[in-house]
């Protein structure tokens, strides 16, 4: 699909657009798209009207033609379902992602996999070196588009290239397992600047590319095939301004009252909001909520757990599994502990729009982010956003990015389960005057790095080129 001749000074390539296509009752309609790449970047290129962000609609087959949103040009790329199947579900999802997360389910390896994700990235470096203007930057996202950087190098030794990795970088051990692990590392190293999470993503990614490559690295400095990638860890945040401004908004206030009134009024509610994914650590804290009851350390008639899990990629292996295990447990947890017209738990396996979210993050005195591994963990950064009187409790895996900037949250190791029936018991007993002080503290950290600084100490860093 062409765009006119009108090129791009700032191109912006992710597997996602912001917004995806979906269907109900014969009519089309755009909705946001989910996970935390998406929320962060959609105020990074909003009114910028030289801006054009590449990516697939959501729905396979034929794409639909580039249009507006927000003040910046979206240009869908077309992913067929055959590709669908074979560079989403399987070598992006199956491969790369639990790979990348610490191979929590086992990765798989298959030719046909590989050779569709090759395809795909091929589509869409063609289609950023056809829209960037001369000189132009292009800022590539995320483990479905690691071989772009090189291919778009070839093709526009005249465009600065940035690359991010919203998701882990795993140890070298890990990394080297893969059939393809020269290649991707040689698409990576087509960018000027490589950014992670979180300094230990950066570590593993240089010592990956050392092993792989045989190439010098000095100071997260690359040198390779007579050009030079510098490697930073770039801590991405949120929109701390927008969750704000709902979290003061009467209408968000009064439906957070609602919830809570609907929930029976309990004296104490604990929140969980992911993507239903086995990266997450549903699992964990379902279980730990279960033991503190039997234990008699938390009561039902006074505690209540919402669980909202956002479907996704349920066709991927391992993605029914869990949430079978799931809602096992909260089905387990309801029959014995919850009495008519009072589950102890709440599940929803739907997705919320923000608002919603903003009203539940307003009436949870605990939140409990407790992934196995997480390259970041927006939500985290949510709920602190949300807390403008500074009360309420988060509880956080050490094994998330946002764990290194939220230092002042109740920090917990997601396999220790012991270690966080502790926490999550103190945390829903204690009084909210004495959680003040880690609540303001998280609050400044959020406060300071938002998406927008975020984005601005990339693109300086990449316009440096130093
Ligand atoms: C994570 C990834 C994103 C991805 C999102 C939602 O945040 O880093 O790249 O878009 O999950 O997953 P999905 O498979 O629905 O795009």
């Amino acid at each position: 699909m062409v765009d006119g001749d009108r090129t791009w000074s700032f191109v912006v390539a992710a597997n996602r657009l912001p917004v995806r296509r979906v269907w109900e009752e014969g009519t089309a309609r755009w909705v946001p798209s989910p996970g935390g790449l998406v929320s962060a970047l959609r105020p990074v290129m909003a009114d910028n009207p030289d801006a054009v962000w590449v990516g697939w609609s959501g729905v396979p087959g034929p794409g639909t033609d580039p249009f507006e949103m927000d003040g910046f040009r979206c240009h869908p790329v077309e992913v067929s379902q055959g590709e669908l199947q074979l560079f989403y579900e399987g070598f992006s999802n199956a491969t790369l992602w639990p790979l990348f997360h610490d191979a929590l389910v086992p990765p798989e390896y298959h030719r046909t996999w590989w050779d569709a994700y090759r395809t795909v990235n091929h589509r869409y470096a063609a289609t950023v070196a056809q829209l960037a203007a001369p000189g132009a930057t292009v800022w590539i996202h995320d483990y479905h588009l690691l071989l772009v950087p090189g291919l778009l190098r070839r093709a526009r030794p005249d465009l600065k290239i940035g690359f991010f990795l919203h998701i882990p970088f795993p140890a070298r051990e890990l990394y080297i397992r893969l059939p393809w692990r020269t290649e991707i590392i040689d698409g990576l190293l087509g960018a000027d600047l490589i950014g992670l999470q979180t300094p230990l993503s950066a570590d593993n990614f240089c010592r990956a590319a050392a092993r792989v490559t045989g190439a010098p690295t000095t100071n997260k400095t690359i040198h390779h095939d007579d050009r030079t990638t510098r490697v930073g860890a770039f801590p991405i945040g949120i929109d701390a301004q927008r969750i704000a401004g709902l979290a003061a908004d009467p209408a968000v206030q009064a439906r957070s009252t609602e919830i809570r009134r609907s929930l029976g009024s309990p004296r104490t509610v604990l929140l969980g909001v992911d993507r239903l994914d086995y990266t997450k650590g549903i699992e964990v804290r379902l279980r730990a909520f279960r033991e503190l009851l039997a234990e008699g350390r938390l009561s039902a008639d006074h505690c209540v757990f919402v669980q909202i899990a956002e479907p996704s990629r349920s066709q991927v292996t391992g993605y029914g599994e869990v949430r079978r295990a799931v809602e096992q447990l909260v089905g387990d947890v309801n029959g014995n502990f919850g009495v008519m017209g009072h589950p102890v738990v709440h599940y929803l396996h739907q997705s919320q729009p923000i608002e919603e979210l903003v009203a539940m993050y307003q009436m949870a005195d605990v939140m409990l982010v407790t992934p196995l591994r997480d390259g970041m963990n927006l939500v985290a950064k949510e709920y602190v956003a949300s807390r403008p009187d500074n009360s309420g409790v988060l509880v956080l895996s050490e094994f998330t990015g946002a764990a290194q900037e939220l230092k002042a949250a109740e920090l917990i190791n997601p396999h220790d389960i012991e270690g966080l029936k502790a926490a999550m018991e103190s945390a829903a007993l204690r009084n909210p005057a004495d959680a003040r002080s880690a609540m303001r503290a998280m609050r400044r950290v959020v406060r300071a790095n938002t998406a927008q600084r975020w984005a601005e100490r990339f693109l300086d860093r990449l316009a440096l080129g130093e």
